[in-house]
């Protein structure tokens, strides 16, 4: 757990954030063990701007990795950096379960929140639906 929040506090240091100032860290831990980690990256053309828990999400896949068991979010200020919707839905798709631990921290690490994806995202939609149709 520790390591699993140092990534996402490194990763935060790296956000490329010039126009919101709001620098997001995440990390993910797949189901070998393997962390991989991302930041916010924004764009001048604002819409473009990629999320910190996706670009985590990117590099586990690039990577070779599919099964997310546990996932970190570390964000600025003391409101709770939990992760936006498209984001929920993102880490949905990878999560080795429902149950799926999501902890959100503060810039320093501490731990602000500790909850899982089925309560981020209740009665949500993923592969599963799309079999057997
Ligand atoms: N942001 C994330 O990286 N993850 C979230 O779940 C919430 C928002 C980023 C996007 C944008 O670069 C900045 O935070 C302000 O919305």
């Amino acid at each position: 757990m520790k390591t699993l929040i140092e990534a996402a506090v490194a990763a935060r240091g790296q956000s490329y954030s010039p126009y919101s100032g709001y620098a997001v860290g995440a990390s993910v831990l797949a189901d070998d063990g393997t962390i991989y980690a991302g930041c916010n990256v924004e764009n001048a053309a604002y819409p473009l701007g990629f999320c910190a828990e996706a670009n985590a999400i990117g590099n586990m896949i690039a990577a070779g990795g599919r099964q997310i068991v546990h996932v970190v979010v570390t964000g600025p200020g003391t409101n709770i950096c939990t992760p936006c919707g498209g984001c929920r839905q993102q880490i949905r798709e990878f999560a080795s379960s429902l149950d799926t631990p999501v902890t959100i921290c503060d810039a320093d690490g501490a731990v602000l929140l500790e909850t899982d994806i089925s309560t981020l995202l209740p009665n949500s939609f993923g592969p599963e639906n799309l079999k057997n149709t």
